[in-house]
């Protein structure tokens, strides 16, 4: 790679990782429990069918056709291991982590709280400070306990009350060891993905649902935040936004104007209403989307095992965007890629880092970065088989092993540390 300028973070900086609940935990039951065991037949036989035009074909044929890489079951067992997780935290030289409080453990049954629950999160809470790692909590990333989901779950506004109520119970228990909430995550590509390719549960393919869960999800952050905020105890609000860069692929007015208007439903539809309720922007960004005229078509020149077409200098027109458009304080709560061979990572993180820098050059407010993720995970639909994890897990023994691009990652942030001095 050609010589980069000087990276420049300020003294105070999260660097960490993120997780979800579902994703690495184990044991957990939920709408996407009951779904996986419902579809994984299904999935494993329209594996060669949606995935066999993807590079990587060849080497996760064996895992994506195999019903059980489609359900969660025991995760990484991080439920069981965290301390062990956090370690490896410290290991990578991080003092933040981004991690989801699992509704259904907290509430199996409407209006049933299980205190034993709660006391897991408040030493898993205790457990990270104890390290001098900044825990950064997310009340709900995706799942949803399945008494909530059979009601309807966001569809319906009355609902809203429920996620409401669960909010304010584990503010109220455990929301005393915490600055950072998150209330939701990415909560239009849970809309999208639910109510409008139908690729998640409740795989339902309806447009005004799709409108309705955004719309009552709007409500619920601005809800929940509200009464957070009453707390008054100080505590940092947001949701985790999902941000992808739309560009021109050419000069044509069309294509500058659909990359621009689709930059901006995508970005501001939500935020714009919710905005007065957060004080920081929290985003993930994992990639970019090339336009002609309206169409996109990606060069797809260096794709990730996903085939997601990365360009990860394009955070910094993202963080830009969102800075000047909003003025406030932003920390990358999702950014990374699926390499199972770990031959792009570094390559990955090291244009992230000068991504980062330059935006940072430029005037914004940039409070951290969160790695996506610490260890291997579920990948909701595409099951076990897209390794995302710094920490590569072996499945079978629950092995963890650092991969090499996360050794190289702790050096480069020693270093950023050691100067910053
Ligand atoms: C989600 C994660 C997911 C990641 C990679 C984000 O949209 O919040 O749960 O694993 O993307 O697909």
């Amino acid at each position: 790679m050609a010589k980069q300028p000087k990276l420049q973070f300020p003294k105070k900086f999260l660097w960490g990782a993120a997780t979800a609940a579902h994703q690495v935990e184990g044991g957990n039951h939920n709408q996407w429990t009951v779904w996986e065991l419902e579809n994984a037949n299904a999935l494993a036989k329209q594996a060669a069918y949606k995935l066999g035009e993807l590079e990587c074909w060849s080497d996760i044929k064996k895992q994506a056709t195999n019903p059980h890489n489609y359900v969660s079951g025991r995760a990484v067992d991080h439920y069981r291991r965290y301390e062990q997780d956090f370690d490896l935290l410290q290991k990578l030289q991080m003092n933040a982590f981004r991690f989801s409080i699992e509704w259904s453990r907290i509430e199996p049954k409407e209006g049933m709280w299980d205190t034993r629950e709660v006391e897991h999160y408040r030493r898993y809470i205790a457990a990270l400070k104890k390290r001098n790692i900044e825990p950064i909590m997310t009340l709900l990333h995706f799942t949803l306990p399945d008494w909530f989901a059979k009601k309807g779950g966001f569809e319906k506004r009355r609902n809203v009350k429920y996620f409401v109520r669960y909010a304010e119970y584990v503010m109220t228990q455990i929301g005393q060891d915490v600055k950072y909430v998150l209330t939701l995550n990415e909560p239009e590509i849970y809309a999208t993905q639910s109510y409008l390719t139908a690729e998640w549960p409740p795989q339902k393919q309806k447009k005004w649902l799709w409108i309705q869960v955004i719309n009552n999800q709007i409500v619920a952050h601005t809800r929940a935040a509200r009464m957070i905020h009453g707390l008054a105890r100080g505590h940092k609000v947001s949701i985790a936004k999902n941000s992808a860069y739309y560009y021109p692929g050419d000069a044509s007015m069309l294509s500058r104007a659909t990359a621009a208007s689709m930059q901006g439903v995508q970005d501001d539809y939500f935020l714009k209403r919710i905005i007065r309720h957060c004080n920081f922007i929290r985003v993930n960004y994992y990639f970019s989307n090339r336009l002609y005229g309206t169409q996109i078509h990606n060069e797809n020149k260096k794709c990730s095992d996903l085939g997601w077409d990365m360009h990860p200098r394009d955070l910094q027109f993202v963080l830009e965007r969102l800075h000047q458009k909003y003025k406030k304080p932003i920390l990358i709560t999702e950014n990374g890629l699926a390499d199972m061979h770990d031959t792009k990572r570094k390559w990955w993180l090291a244009n992230t880092l000068y991504a980062m820098s330059e935006a940072i050059k430029h005037g914004v407010k940039l409070e951290g970065y969160l790695h996506w993720s610490l260890l291997d995970n579920f990948e909701w639909a595409y099951g076990k088989w897209p390794r995302f994890g710094l920490v590569a897990v072996d499945y079978k023994t629950m092995q963890r092993t650092m991969r090499p691009s996360a050794v190289w990652f702790s050096k480069v942030v020693k270093k950023i540390y050691r100067e910053s001095m």
